[in-house]
């Protein structure tokens, strides 16, 4: 039976680069595609980001897939109006993501697009893994005309289950990146990842590191990560920093992962305001997506496998968007990836 996957386009370039993605499937497999308005897109036509029959949907989903979320349309800072980010928390949340696994992998063809020197970033070959569904993200907030508050908060489960994430995904290191001395959460945090570690993970290094020194090594010595494990807050700014390792933040993918249930797959990078309708997106970080939706989603690891090194060969044979510093427009990317396939 074919997979189902339910697609996700969104807003602002998503929709740009959400159509050829589902070509590089197609090229791939047979897979059973359902598309629903998300983020801006649905208020637009429901007054909410995130309808229940999507949620419905998404549930009942192999695999969820989205491109972006967001734009300037729908900014507002009035606490009453729907955001489209909201759609996006509100689908972690509800399919119970609470995995987020970013890797950051440089390509050897893309060593000079870094804004970093080559020398840095050589060999660097690191996965954030981010908790997704607690945190300052998800505590309670208030708002008056002159006050506001948001509540970090975090559980004991909740730090076991996403330190065993971390620990299972290395190979030799977790960096658990928290703000310990300054933060209770992250002396909690610290406390379950030690526990965790001893417990269970002994054979794997662990080491603590501050966020503002996290920020610091990841430019200074990024070979030195193998696993950095941190919260959703920190996660959300490091896996952004990160992405400049790799050349351009529209090379990055990720996978949300729940214990059971569909896993959720989309681009590091947002709906990109500046340049929708361009047709230059760079499609990359939305295809290597596909790849990990394939490989974590659906257990089809040859599939995964054949869409990473058809973008990789086709940035080999010299494809660059504009981000990359080069002047391929989004179908001509996708002609070259698709070229490999
Ligand atoms: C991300 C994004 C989201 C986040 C936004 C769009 C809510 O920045 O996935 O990193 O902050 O988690
Ligand atoms: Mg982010």
């Amino acid at each position: 039976m074919a997979h189902r996957i339910v697609t996700l386009p969104g807003d602002g370039i998503g929709p740009e680069i959400m159509a050829p993605a589902l070509e590089v499937l197609r090229a791939v497999g047979e897979f059973e595609l359902e598309e629903h308005p998300f983020g801006g897109a649905c208020i637009d036509l429901h007054g909410t980001a995130l309808t229940d029959e999507t949620l419905a949907a998404c549930r009942s989903a192999d695999a969820v897939l989205l491109a972006a979320v967001g734009g300037p349309k729908w900014d507002s800072t009035d606490p009453a109006r729907p955001r489209p980010e909201q759609g996006l928390l509100g689908l972690r949340k509800g399919l119970g993501l609470y995995a987020n696994l970013r890797p950051v992998k440089p390509m050897p063809a893309l060593y000079d697009a870094s804004p970093l020197r080559r020398e840095r970033i050589e060999g660097t070959d690191l996965l954030v893994v981010r908790e997704l569904t607690g945190g300052i993200y998800f505590g309670e907030k208030t708002r008056t005309a002159d006050s506001a508050s948001d509540v970090c908060a975090y559980t004991r489960e909740e730090i076991e289950r996403i330190a065993r994430v971390a620990f299972g995904a290395a190979r030799a290191r977790v960096s658990s990146v928290d703000k310990a001395n300054v933060l209770e959460t992250s002396r909690l945090w610290r406390e379950v990842v030690m526990e965790v570690h001893s417990r269970e993970f002994p054979h794997i290094e662990l080491q603590h590191v501050l966020v503002d020194n996290a920020a610091m090594q990841l430019v200074s010595s990024p070979r030195h990560f193998d696993v950095i494990l941190t919260e959703n807050m920190f996660g959300d700014i490091l896996s952004d920093e990160a992405a400049m390792l790799t050349g351009s933040i529209g090379m990055l993918p990720s996978a949300s992962i729940a214990g059971s249930g569909p896993g959720l797959f989309e681009p590091v990078h947002g709906s990109a305001p500046d340049i929708v309708g361009q047709g230059i997106a760079n499609p990359l970080a939305m295809f290597l997506s596909a790849a990990m939706m394939l490989r974590h989603g659906l257990r089809l690891e040859s599939e995964a496998t054949a869409v990473e090194s058809a973008v990789q060969r086709a940035l080999d044979g010299g494809l660059r968007t504009p981000d990359l510093g080069g002047s391929a427009s989004t179908s001509e990317a996708t002609q070259a990836v698709l070229a490999y396939l």
